[in-house]
């Protein structure tokens, strides 16, 4: 691993080399009522990119990454996931696609009556159906050691910090091996120490396992460390997309201010 990882400098643009998009929107819609929230999301996700999306909020970004692993239905527009329509999907093809998505909640909660190892051993046990307690410890030990918290293994959840929680429910998303990682605000609520912390986690993340992310957030400090690219959402779509630095000094006066305002 790059030494670069460690530190907080923001990505550099790397050379476009891998064009397989594992996410396709083009023109989704999604209302609710007479309310429309989405009116035409455009974006492709390439593999092994982190995209980072900002926008106030009630703009929409939670739903966007809710209509990505078919938990709303667009009304209308073009959602491929893999290659694959998932607006024509049966209950079992979202299911067999949800395994290949990591979908880190806003606010994403552990169970607090069950230690970390067996909060781990839940998605092995329930997901994957795995029954070879050896192969489960290995991946329970492996995803905790990936998020730096091995020697939590049998603590509970009320007696870890923030961040704590926050990187058990990171390994308990990756432990099915996720090709795919949506991250609805990792950072919040966590002081800014610890939200670094977890920005450059998901940048290990990315590199170790090549994950694919879309990462909502209101942390520009997350943002400038993870994001390949921006996307500004305002008005039901996304009005500016570039890297940090090109964003940072946008003429629009609305993507301007996310990178003012302290967050
Ligand atoms: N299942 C639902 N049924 C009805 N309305 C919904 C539903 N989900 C979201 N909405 C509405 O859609 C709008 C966008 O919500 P969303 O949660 O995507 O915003 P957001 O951009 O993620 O905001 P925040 O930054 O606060 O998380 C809001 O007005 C919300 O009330
Ligand atoms: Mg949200």
């Amino acid at each position: 691993m790059k030494k670069a990882d460690e530190h907080t400098e923001a990505k550099k643009k790397e050379p476009e080399q891998k064009q397989e998009v594992v996410i396709h929107a083009k023109g989704i819609k999604k209302s609710f009522g007479k309310k429309k929230v989405l009116k035409n999301i455009t974006f492709d996700l390439k593999k092994g990119e982190n995209i980072v999306v900002l926008g106030k909020s009630g703009q929409g970004k939670s739903v966007t990454i809710q209509c990505v692993v078919g938990m709303l239905q667009p009304d209308g527009g073009e959602l491929e996931v893999f290659g694959e329509n998932i607006t024509t999907m049966n209950d079992d093809e979202l299911k067999q696609l949800r395994m290949k998505i990591g979908f880190l909640f806003q606010g994403g909660a552990l169970y607090d009556s069950m230690t970390v190892r067996d909060n781990l051993e839940f998605p092995l046990t329930r997901v994957l159906k795995l029954k070879d307690q050896k192969e489960i410890n290995k991946k329970v030990e492996g995803v905790l050691d990936a998020v730096g918290l091995l020697d939590a293994i049998d603590k509970m959840p009320s007696d870890l910090s923030g961040g704590m929680r926050k990187r058990v429910g990171l390994a308990r998303t990756l432990i099915v091996n996720p090709e795919i990682m949506l991250y609805d605000e990792p950072t919040t609520g966590l002081d800014p120490i610890t939200s670094r912390e977890i920005s450059e986690l998901i940048n290990r993340l990315q590199r170790k396992y090549e994950i694919s992310s879309v990462i909502i957030t209101h942390d520009m400090e997350c943002a400038r460390i993870t994001a390949d690219r921006i996307l500004v959402m305002d008005d039901g779509e996304y009005i500016a997309e570039g890297s940090y630095k090109e964003l940072e000094k946008s003429d629009n006066e609305m993507v301007r201010s996310f990178f003012n305002e302290p967050s």
